[in-house]
């Protein structure tokens, strides 16, 4: 009979390793997931998961990042249907940073009024001291009748900081800074949302900027 193969003799090269080297950053509610495919070329050491309750959007880039690399493969992205009610236990403290942009539906519900369950699941993803950022566009007029659906009030600064910043805190994150985000920034964001919304002067972007506290309350 052979004997088992000695790994301790193996060098790191040998091992399959992701490249996690410098973090995993998660973009939940990713959509057509073009901020992590972006982010992921520009930042090979880091690995990206881009999360969508809905399959649709995601079936191109999920195709796309299987492709040799000269076809625009990559090897550092993987994509996952679920939705942030339901984040996958395997997913409980890995990420280094989370992402929410543009969130619509009922993941535009739980970051904009302060859904404690959902905060909560994005704390679980969290390893201590990692950033949340969360970019809110809405346009009070052409947005009405989804905000009336969600029962959202209109978000401004000073909801933010009155009501959400305390609701944020209570799902272990700290919060580092808010504030809302002049069109001319808006660029910075890679995301086809951020495309698509950026002509519009009446919509305004709102950011909430956190870190996972050390102990979740
Ligand atoms: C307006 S799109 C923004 C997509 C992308 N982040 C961007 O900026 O281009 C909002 C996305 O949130 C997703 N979404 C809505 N509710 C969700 C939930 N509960 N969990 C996960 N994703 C959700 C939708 O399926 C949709 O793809």
């Amino acid at each position: 009979m052979d004997e088992p193969a000695d790994n301790s003799t193996s060098k790191p090269s040998d091992n399959l390793s992701l490249p996690t080297g410098d973090g995993v950053v998660l973009d939940i509610g990713t959509g057509d997931g073009l901020f992590v495919y972006a982010c992921a070329r520009e930042n090979p050491k880091k690995f990206y998961i881009g999360i969508d309750a809905n399959p649709r959007p995601l079936e191109k880039i999920s195709e796309k990042i299987h492709r040799k690399a000269s076809k625009g493969g990559l090897p550092n992205v993987l994509f996952l249907q679920s939705s942030v009610e339901d984040l996958p236990s395997e997913l409980n403290g890995v990420a280094d940073e989370v992402h929410v942009h543009f969130p619509w539906g009922s993941l535009l519900r739980a970051v904009a009024t302060g859904d404690n369950e959902v905060l909560q699941n994005l704390r679980r993803v969290c390893s201590a001291g990692a950033l949340l950022e969360v970019v809110i566009g809405l346009d009070s007029e052409r947005d009405r009748t989804e905000m009336v659906r969600l029962g959202l009030e209109t978000i401004s600064a000073a909801h933010i900081d009155s009501v959400l910043v305390s609701r944020y805190e209570d799902a272990g994150f700290e919060v580092l800074e808010t504030g809302a985000l002049p069109a001319s920034e808006w660029s910075r964001l890679q995301t086809s949302w951020a495309k698509r919304l950026k002509g519009n002067v009446n919509r305004t972007l709102f950011y909430i900027v956190a870190r996972a506290a050390g102990v979740v309350r």
